[in-house]
């Protein structure tokens, strides 16, 4: 069941010419060629050799609504007609963060940015700028972004990290500047947190946590988890802030603080609150934010609130907060039909496999262990394999995120999944499984 691959050939060999590594991001490598897209429309993509894939990766995400959902699309397009870029004030960037503020709990102003990282470097600012203080603290395995001050023990090597109650901050890549005013802790792990902070006491200016981790597995807090990192937070003196750039409106309207019914300080947001476009959003309490307001803390960018983007969010945040029953309906229960599904194809192949995760996002790791808490746990699934894994889906049309991530949007049918899951398990059969 090999794919003909001959025009992504030929462009990955010009492209290697020309971009450094064949690529646009590292994380588009792969040990074969690259997938080449020619379009994407709902659940699927179609590559330029003519291969279709049942897509669970959705642009890392974004794609909350599936590929190019109508409504988006129409706003995308009149507003193209009316301006691309305009570095000025317009009426649709207030209603979105109106709305953004009445959908997301903790959410009392806002600014927009274009992506993530960007999103998330605003917030450790705002943070040290709000408070004075030095320090971050941040959890091993968690993903902020790719610039400097955040691209530290995302998924160190077990050689570099420091022991497991106390690890040490592990660059992520040459070229990076020393850890400043960075503290490393392990994540599900009350105890070290408490004497971690406390080792810091009155210089952490914030607590960093993915409220529920999907950039190292689909890993939910311990209950009760966040709730006494809010304590501890607010004991301390220091700002909780959310990275919901992966859970910002797909575990909720209102996010993983939704869902979990934890409220921090301020939280990032981004991918699935366009409908593909690129808009993040730092937002807050307003006693927090009022830093920017007054200009203490400096925040800009030519593309914030770029209207083309804006209008995306505008279709995209409408349709997740008026048909939010429909949306989360859909999005659970698909996600628990292919999470079921997957579970049963990896016990009919005999291979010991967790299958674990809210459901609109979760994981699949090759281990037998029960469960998966934190990145050390992570790093001892069997990681080699789950790219094995990735080849011998995507050979067979199916497109999960290589490290064993699975993104589902309401445009996945329930026909969509009983066909992955058929296909998962064949490709399961065909892994040289010790
Ligand atoms: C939790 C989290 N934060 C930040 C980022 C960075 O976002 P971007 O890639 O849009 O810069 C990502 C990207 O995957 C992410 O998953």
């Amino acid at each position: 069941m090999t794919r003909t691959l001959d025009v992504s050939r030929d462009l990955y060999t010009t492209a290697q010419r020309y971009i450094a590594g064949g690529v646009s991001s590292d994380a588009r490598r792969t040990a074969g060629v690259p997938l080449y897209v020619d379009r994407a429309s709902g659940a699927r993509l179609w590559d330029v050799d003519g291969n279709t894939y049942l897509d669970y990766v959705l642009g890392q995400g974004p794609a909350l609504l599936g590929h190019c959902p109508p409504a988006v699309v129409e706003a995308v397009s009149a507003q193209v007609a009316r301006g691309i870029v305009y570095s000025a004030q317009h009426a649709a960037e207030a209603r979105v963060a109106e709305r953004l503020c009445a959908m997301v709990p903790s959410a009392e102003r806002v600014r927009f940015n274009t992506v993530g990282s960007e999103a998330a470097h605003a917030a450790w600012r705002l943070a040290r700028g709000f408070t004075g203080r030095p320090k971050i603290l941040k959890f091993e395995g968690h993903y902020h972004g790719w610039l400097d001050p955040v691209l530290y023990s995302v998924h160190p090597s077990l050689d570099d990290a420091g022991p497991q109650d106390h690890p040490r901050p592990v660059p992520g890549t040459a070229g990076q500047p020393p850890a400043a005013d960075l503290v490393i802790c392990p994540w599900n792990d009350l105890d070290a947190l408490a004497r971690i902070m406390d080792e810091h006491a009155g210089q952490i200016a914030a607590v960093v946590t993915e409220p529920v981790l999907c950039n190292t597995g689909a890993i939910e807090p311990d209950p009760g988890y966040l709730q006494a990192v809010r304590e501890l937070c607010d004991r301390h003196g220091s700002l909780l802030i959310f990275d919901e750039i992966i859970t910002g409106f797909r575990l909720a309207p209102g996010g993983a603080q939704e869902y979990l019914g934890v409220s921090p300080d301020l939280s990032v947001f981004g991918k699935a609150m366009a409908g593909g476009m690129q808009v993040s959003a730092l937002a807050g309490r307003a006693a927090v934010m009022d830093a920017i307001s007054s200009g203490r803390v400096a925040h800009a960018g030519t593309f914030n609130s770029q209207p083309v983007g804006i209008a995306a969010a505008e279709a995209t945040l409408r349709i997740l907060d008026e048909q939010r029953e429909e949306v989360y309906g859909t999005l659970y229960a698909r996600g628990r039909q292919l999470m079921t599904g997957l579970r049963e194809a990896a016990a009919k192949a005999g291979v010991p496999m967790l299958v674990d995760g809210p459901g609109p996002v979760f994981q699949t790791y090759f281990t037998d262990a029960p469960a998966v808490r934190d990145y050390r746990d992570f790093a001892r699934t069997d990681r080699a394999m789950m790219g094995r894994l990735h080849a011998a889906l995507l050979d067979r049309g199916v497109n999960m995120v290589p490290r064993g991530l699975w993104f589902l949007s309401t445009a996945h049918t329930e026909a969509d999944v009983a066909a992955t899951v058929d296909v998962f398990e064949d490709a399961l059969r065909s892994l040289p499984l010790g």
